[in-house]
């Protein structure tokens, strides 16, 4: 069984699904550390309740992104780390981190990218009339939701879709996606 760390910034409903599915038993995986820049997070309430160690830190406390993610670096070795899950984590990665996990690291985006990368791809979507969105899972690279894809799921955007429509239709299934993903990445051995 794989350790893994998920990263994340805000409300965390992609955590939960992960933290369900290895209740679950259908994700082999043991959770060892949520990692959050955002002390007002919700995400921070479910890894309580779920009893799930956290590393919280706040960017502004630390002079750059190196000496931050040098932290995190200490924090995911001492758990022995193996892989990691990034849930709505609002930040590029860098050198320091990705030297340690490059092809170790996958994100989730609620996007067919390359359309709508970065910010708010729910409301890119609707903005430009797109008759498809969807949700993207991919391995991070420096770049803003760049990395080689691993999978896609589309989903179509009804003419009188609302943001709120959307968003519930790609939650829905990222929360399917993601553990899924996570379970064949880590049992084929990406993890190691
Ligand atoms: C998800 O839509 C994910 O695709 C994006 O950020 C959102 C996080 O939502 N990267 P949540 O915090 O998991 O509810």
């Amino acid at each position: 069984m794989k350790n893994i760390a998920i990263f994340a910034s805000g409300s965390g409903s992609n955590f939960q699904a992960i933290v369900e599915a290895v209740r679950a038993e259908e994700l082999a995986a043991k959770i060892c550390l949520l990692v959050c820049d955002n002390p007002k997070a919700y995400v921070l309430e479910r890894a309580r309740k779920a009893r799930i160690p956290t590393f919280m830190f706040q960017p502004r406390e630390y002079a750059s992104k190196e000496e931050f993610e040098k932290q995190i670096v200490t924090q995911l070795k001492e758990r022995n780390v193996e892989f990691i899950a990034l849930a709505g984590y609002m930040r590029l990665v860098g050198p320091t981190l990705l030297r340690e996990y490059e092809g170790r690291i996958v994100n989730i985006h609620p996007s067919l990218l390359p359309e709508f990368p970065g910010k708010d791809a729910i409301g890119q979507a609707l903005a430009a009339n797109a008759k498809w969105s969807g949700v993207t899972i991919h391995f991070v690279d420096q770049g803003m939701d760049t990395g080689p894809i691993i999978v896609q799921e589309r989903i179509r955007i009804a003419d009188d879709e609302t943001r709120e429509s959307l968003q519930r239709k790609i939650q829905d299934t990222e929360h399917k996606l993601y553990p899924a993903i996570l379970q064949m990445l880590l049992t084929r051995g990406e993890g190691k």
